[in-house]
């Protein structure tokens, strides 16, 4: 997804800047640039493709300055190519530009007509031509007006940060629906779509809100809203070391956070643990558990599963009706919701267009939205009534692991806080389930430090041309994630489906070149899967069986055993997705993809 940065101060901008767009490539993108102020005029430097292209560019035409915005560019209006890539200059405005203007073709006409030229595709350079001709038309006009006055013309969810050659002292930013930060330095600020881009340099932050408009000097900022208004916020020190979103020894983002899994549930259950009343406790969140009448999750890709997870835990201990919807299909069938409903919005990254889209439409509606998300601050929590954070530390690798097992630990602790309210869920139970959670770290911990194994399944297997996933249960998440996990890092066709669905059509893709991945822990299901093992078997599909330590049938039923401790069996998928994790990384590393950043893909997708 598109990143931005904007620099004023008094050290070389474009160091700053590209350094800041290198944090930011984990959220996927196709293109790069700069814009930098020097000697009376901005000078752009952009190209399709990895930040290294942009770096040969500006290693043989420099672009010094100490004022300037880059973009890293992840096409949505336009090809990826060089001239759709920002900055996107008119006249002598710059533009940089996350998200989409939804009435671009009707701006478009009208400032054709007009007798504007456009150089791309994109609607970005639309905004550059309003700014341009507002700072041209309006008769006291600075760069701060103009923006306004364009914005009132522009429909969409963006974040902006616009440079004037006329006025190289000021960078205007403004935000609708797409991230945005400010962070203040000693004779120097930045501006930047994620704290991460700027952290190296400063932990004084300010989050921008919606309809605000932040007019950046060396010196401070004026936060105005859309009106003209002035607004005063407090900053805010940001406590992450830049460290943590380093590699820290591991090969790639992801296998590094598969490994951080143990410490990254430690940290979403901190706090939270009430071992005198055998009760979970969520920050302070208060509920009205009498008047839900229903939960609805919604969510897309892996939080997706990890809801249908919460589906599972929630009515079982809480004994709620509980929905799950696809956050992109929600809103367009008109959803029968309101009062009564409590909608749990379920973001990693917080910022998914869709699931915000979704939030908005629950709460048109009348429903209570409680967030799950794992960055603070970020749109969809503070849309929401109540946010619940994860805290599994920032996420780098596009396929989710750490932000998938520590939402599944919040679905837990949300259902145990349900159901002892509900006083479905019984103190000793309660108890227990609590006691297994606070043992969980250590278990996951013996999974992730047998990835050995792993690997040499990948080696034997990771050439075949498709996977199939089975599980019952709360397994069936599980098996649908796995597949998820194999597809998007590996490129190989991976299904999940819920193993007593197998007869009912994917039985005909079975042969002796088809691996089988079946779930198959201690508990009810046992036997039914043992059966759909043994259907696999008889033709000659290979199986590799995910059961329980101490389970000593299943190697008679399964050409492969990976074994993960036992748990109660509400938690069982938070271990039995760990192997899976494991096994899709190693394959797609023996493929040589490019793990962290798997191509067509981005770490939060900001738009429909
Ligand atoms: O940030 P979110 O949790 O809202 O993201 C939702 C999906 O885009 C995300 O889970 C995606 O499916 C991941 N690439 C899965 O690994």
């Amino acid at each position: 997804m598109c990143g931005i940065i904007g620099y004023i101060g008094g050290r070389q901008a474009t160091p700053l800047l590209v350094g800041g767009l290198k944090k930011l490539e984990y959220r996927g993108y196709d293109s790069a640039g700069v814009s930098v102020f020097n000697n009376g005029e901005s000078r752009v430097v952009r190209c399709r493709g990895k930040l290294v292209g942009l770096e040969d560019k500006l290693a043989r035409e420099p672009a010094p300055g100490t004022v300037g915005i880059g973009h890293t560019r992840w096409a949505t209006h336009g090809r990826p190519s060089d001239e759709n890539s920002h900055p996107h200059k008119v006249g002598p405005i710059s533009v940089i530009h996350n998200g989409i203007i939804e009435n671009h073709l009707a701006l478009r006409a009208e400032l054709a007509s007009a007798g504007a030229q456009f150089s791309s595709e994109t609607d970005t350079e639309i905004f550059a031509h309003l700014v341009s001709r507002e700072l041209a038309t309006q008769a006291q006009a600075n760069l701060t007006s103009a923006v306004r006055a364009a914005l009132a013309k522009v429909r969409g969810s963006y974040a902006f940060v616009v440079m004037s050659d006329k006025e190289p002292g000021t960078l205007v930013a403004a935000k609708n629906s797409s991230p945005l930060v400010v962070g203040l330095g000693e004779g120097e600020n930045f501006v930047a779509s994620d704290v991460t881009a700027i952290l190296s340099e400063t932990r004084k932050v300010i989050f921008v809100d919606e309809g605000e408009i932040v007019t950046i000097t060396r010196d401070g900022v004026v936060i105005t809203d859309f009106d003209g208004n002035v607004k005063v916020k407090e900053p805010k020190l940001i406590t992450w070391s830049a460290m943590q979103a380093e590699k820290g020894g591991f090969k790639h983002f992801m296998l590094k956070e598969i490994h951080e899994q143990p410490r990254a549930v430690a940290d979403t259950l901190t706090g939270r643990v009430d071992l005198e009343r055998d009760d979970i406790t969520l920050d302070g969140i208060d509920l009205d558990v009498a008047k839900i009448k229903r939960i609805v999750f919604i969510a897309c890709g892996t939080s997706y599963h990890a809801s249908l997870v919460g589906e599972f835990l929630v009515e079982a201990l809480a004994r709620i009706p509980v929905e799950v919807d696809l956050a992109s299909e929600f809103r367009y069938r008109d959803p029968i919701i309101g009062p009564g409903d409590l909608v749990i919005a379920v973001s990693q990254s917080g910022e998914t267009l869709d699931t915000m889209e979704a939030v908005r439409e629950a709460k048109k509606k009348g429903a209570t939205v409680l967030a799950i998300s794992n960055v603070l601050e970020s749109s969809i929590p503070r849309l929401a009534d109540h946010a619940f954070y994860t805290h599994a530390g920032p996420e780098i690798g596009v396929a989710s692991t750490k932000a998938f097992t520590t939402q599944l630990v919040a679905m837990a602790m949300l259902a145990i806080h349900l159901g002892r309210r509900t006083k479905a869920l019984s103190a000793e139970k309660a108890r227990a389930l609590i006691g297994e959670l606070v043992q969980l770290p250590q278990k996951m911990r013996d999974v992730v430090e047998t990835g050995a194994q792993l690997q040499v399944l990948a080696r034997r297997y990771g050439n075949s041309h498709g996977f199939l996933f089975l599980g019952r249960g709360s397994q069936y998440p599980i098996a649908l994630e796995g597949a998820l996990k194999l597809k998007e890092i590996s490129y190989i066709h991976a299904e999940g489906y819920a193993a007593g669905e197998m007869k009912h059509g994917p039985i005909a893709l079975i042969d002796e070149t088809l691996p089988v991945i079946v779930l198959v822990p201690r508990g009810p299901h046992y036997e039914k899967v043992i059966s759909n093992l043994a259907e696999v078997r008889a033709r000659q599909g290979k199986v590799l069986a995910v059961a329980t330590k101490g389970d000593n049938e299943i190697g008679s039923h399964a050409d492969e055993v990976v074994l993960v401790p036992d748990t109660a069996l509400e938690l069982q998928p938070i271990l039995t997705v760990l192997p899976l994790q494991l096994l899709s990384y190693y394959v797609a590393d023996g493929k040589g993809t490019d793990v962290d950043q798997p191509r067509n893909l981005a770490k939060s997708v900001t738009v429909e």
